[in-house]
């Protein structure tokens, strides 16, 4: 059975005297448990609605989601709390999606306690074993967002999302906002993390080169559908689809992109 199954998903802006945005526009695909599928394609095509209609942050138009044999349309309420832990998402601006006056501590507690994942006198072991997760110094613990770096506000994000012990982490551009250099250390973490803890990650980028190594399926959409979903490798090395054509020969050696950064 697959985690994750989305069938003829439309999302649909509406607002009073303008045209509607139809921004997700019949999009199907099925995600198994532990397995990674990259979502590419330029900025405006669709991936942001359709990540946050997988999250349901962003209510579909029409479509059905189905989570473990269940649509997500007919869970209970505990059902949907539940849905809504067990999928969680990563953010383009790290810094910004943490709260500003929370140290890292209390951000990673107060996670814990108001979902109840530990007894209190557990939490503390808890927010050590997180940190470890996603490597980040104890030295960092005490620091608020603005006083460490981009990079590390990005492991403090991947660490609040696996405070809720998730299947699926949906990461939308999680490093187009940080240095290059950085870039391939956190790609690096997201592929330990699903490795390890056998997570399914759905990587959101307009980034082929990011792609190409960390997942194992990838989808490229244009305008609001997915135009070729295919293994990776095969997808990026032997593209059938002209757009996916077109967006390979914006990046001239994706191979070589990728050693640069280390990935
Ligand atoms: N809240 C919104 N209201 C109206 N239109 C939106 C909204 N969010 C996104 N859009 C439009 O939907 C389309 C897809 O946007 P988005 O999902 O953000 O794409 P991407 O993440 O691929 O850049 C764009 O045309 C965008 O302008
Ligand atoms: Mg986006």
């Amino acid at each position: 059975m697959p985690l994750l199954t989305v069938q003829d998903l439309y999302v649909t802006y509406r607002t009073p005297g303008q045209p509607p945005v139809r921004a997700v526009c019949g999009v199907s695909f099925s995600l198994a448990a532990g397995e990674s599928l990259g979502i590419v394609g330029e900025s405006g095509c669709g991936k942001s609605s359709l990540a946050r209609t997988l999250i349901g942050l962003q209510p579909a138009s029409a479509g059905t989601l189905t989570f473990e044999g269940q649509a997500v349309d007919r869970l209970s309420r505990q059902g949907f709390r539940d849905y809504r832990r067990a999928v969680q998402m990563v953010f383009q601006d790290a810094t910004g999606s943490l709260n500003p006056r929370m140290t890292v501590r209390q951000t990673l507690h107060e996670v814990l306690r108001v979902h109840r994942m530990r007894p209190a006198a557990a939490i503390p072991q808890r927010v050590d074993e997180l940190l470890d997760l996603v490597g980040l110094p104890a030295t960092v613990l005490d620091a608020f967002p603005r006083e460490i770096s981009g990079g590390q506000c990005q492991r403090v994000s991947f660490a609040r999302c696996l405070a809720l012990e998730p299947r699926l982490i949906i990461a939308d551009e999680p490093v187009s906002a940080l240095d290059v250099s950085v870039q391939a250390r956190i790609l690096n973490l997201v592929r330990s993390l699903q490795q390890r803890l056998g997570l399914s990650i759905i990587l959101i980028s307009h980034d082929l080169a990011v792609v190409r190594n960390i997942c194992d399926r990838v989808a490229v959409m244009h305008d609001g559908v997915f135009v070729e979903t295919g293994i990776a490798a095969d997808v990026l090395d032997a593209p059938r689809h002209a757009y996916t054509r077109t967006l390979l020969e914006a990046v001239p050696d994706v191979g070589r992109a990728l050693q640069r950064r280390g990935v």
